[in-house]
């Protein structure tokens, strides 16, 4: 089974992973954390030139795509192939929410270069941790150093949220809403009932 995370920076998805991760494991299964970008040593070597230096939306996407290339060929494909579950940190909805939604990045180029990069192979299930763009602010406050994407303004991550909710809305089976505002423990026990009857 192959699981994405999605949602905007401060949203709280990755304090997640580790739960979904312990959940599976205890059901005897082998399981692969990773994240986007990243996940191979030149797909995160890719991850911290999109993090930190400034580049226009188009190279920002075939980096992204080319860091997704590698993991998917390297990483995630093994990884199914072995019947392993595969939890990853965001996945190709962030491009279309990120560059497509955040930078106004053209939403046609993207889905060719998703058809090019992993061609049919799309999560089986996506978690969006859906949260306001003013509550995710406040939580980034804490954060001392962000990067470029944390930087953004509200109405950065109001298009942010808004394309997510598109590519929800194209593939609703695919995706399961979380609701973020809640306690962390609150929505630790709506990951967990929706995990519980999707994998069976
Ligand atoms: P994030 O997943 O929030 O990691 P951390 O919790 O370590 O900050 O950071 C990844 C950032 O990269 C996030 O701001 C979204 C951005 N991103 C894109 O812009 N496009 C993409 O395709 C992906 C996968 C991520």
């Amino acid at each position: 089974m192959f699981i994405t995370l999605e949602g905007i920076d401060g949203a709280g998805k990755s304090t997640h992973l580790a739960a979904l991760a312990q959940w599976w494991r205890a059901r005897g299964a082998e399981v692969v954390l990773t994240r986007e970008p990243g996940g191979t040593p030149l797909a995160e070597r890719l991850r911290e030139m999109v993090l930190h230096e400034a580049m226009d939306p188009l190279t920002e996407s075939l980096l992204v795509f080319a860091a997704r290339r590698e993991h998917v060929l390297k990483v995630i494909e093994p990884a199914l192939a072995r019947k392993a579950v595969v939890l990853c940190d965001r996945f190709t909805d962030a491009t279309f929410a990120y560059q497509g939604g955040g930078r106004g990045f053209d939403h046609t180029v993207l889905a060719q270069l998703e058809q090019w990069v992993h061609g049919q192979r799309q999560p089986d299930l996506t978690f969006l941790f859906d949260v306001p763009p003013e509550v995710a602010q406040a939580r980034r406050a804490a954060v001392r150093q962000p990067d470029r994407f944390e930087a953004q303004d509200e109405a950065f991550f109001s298009r942010v949220r808004q394309a997510y909710e598109q590519r929800r809305l194209a593939q609703p089976e695919r995706f399961a809403v979380v609701d973020a505002t809640l306690a962390p423990q609150a929505v630790a026990a709506q990951v967990l009932a929706i995990m519980q009857e999707r994998a069976t």
